[in-house]
């Protein structure tokens, strides 16, 4: 939205801070005009995307649909190397000329699928080799403890190697380090991959439980059907382009999500 937008509306009030996360209008994460190409060729074309505080916003679509392409290109990360342009806003301040590492410091965190788990060190080592963080506006910074009491498999495990976790409980270490750096916005791509149904329920219910703390969520997921129930809005990736944005329950009718992913047919 532009300033000329605003024309002849009421003047914008300051916004004093919250003492709850209470939905506040201006969003924490905001995306505009992002694209990325491999080469030649266009991987994503997002013009706008915004998270708002407490807000888990699902990015679902098939393989290859730009879903990684999106949050990596959020968090500053590059795969191979892209061509990246646009803008990414957290808390209305322009990150995009941020390298990733300095991303993460202004607290936007991706959690990579089970990458950010060492494999050498135990549970507990994993959960203690972390930067000092400067906690800043609407970030908590986990410490062990409190990542324990969030997944109590992990203190079970806490003397077993990253590389002995199972693939939930490796998701829930590299989830618990996010935490660690206190995220302002947390990124996840696909969580739930080759997780069995009910620890996909426990990992997404958990993304439900941080978001009512105020923590602004975007998550990636292919299961659909897991995800519905626990985001807010759902946006539809289709070869790089949003094709469908709304509401979880508007997005449940939807004849392209419900047919492609949840199952059903169209009446
Ligand atoms: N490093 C790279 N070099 C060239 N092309 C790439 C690279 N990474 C991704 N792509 C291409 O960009 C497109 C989007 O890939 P991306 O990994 O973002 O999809 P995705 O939605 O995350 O898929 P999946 O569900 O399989 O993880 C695909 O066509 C993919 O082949
Ligand atoms: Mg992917």
């Amino acid at each position: 939205m532009s300033t000329s937008d605003l024309k002849g509306a009421a003047p914008l009030r300051p916004i004093s801070p919250a003492p709850s996360p209470a939905p506040s209008a201006a969003p924490v994460l905001r995306v505009s005009g992002l694209s990325v190409a491999y080469g030649g060729n266009t991987a994503l074309s997002v013009d706008a995307l915004e998270v708002r505080e407490g807000e888990v916003l699902g990015v679902v679509g098939a393989n290859g649909a730009g879903k990684s392409t999106l949050v990596n290109a959020i968090a500053g990360w590059s795969r191979g190397a892209p061509r990246v342009a646009g803008r990414v806003f957290l808390d209305g301040a322009d990150l995009s000329a941020l390298p990733a590492h300095d991303r993460a410091r202004a607290g936007l965190l991706l959690v990579p699928e089970g990458k950010l788990v060492f494999g050498q060190m135990t549970v507990d080592e994993n959960l203690s080799v972390l930067a000092e963080v400067a906690a800043g506006k609407g970030r908590r910074v986990y410490d062990r403890e409190a990542v324990f009491e969030l997944f109590p498999r992990l203190r079970e495990r806490r003397g077993h190697l990253g590389s002995q976790l199972s693939g939930g409980e490796r998701q829930m270490l590299g989830i618990g380090r996010a935490l660690m750096l206190g995220p302002r916005a947390l990124m996840l791509d696909e969580p739930s991959i080759g997780l069995a149904p009910r620890l996909v329920a426990t990992v997404l219910q958990t993304m439900r439980t941080l978001a009512s703390t105020g923590l602004t969520i975007l998550l990636v997921e292919q299961n659909v059907r897991a995800a519905i129930d626990i985001v807010d809005r759902l946006v539809l990736l289709e070869r790089g382009r949003v094709v469908v944005e709304g509401s979880a329950a508007a997005m449940r009718d939807d004849p392209r999500i419900a047919q492609a992913y949840l199952g059903t047919k169209e009446s």
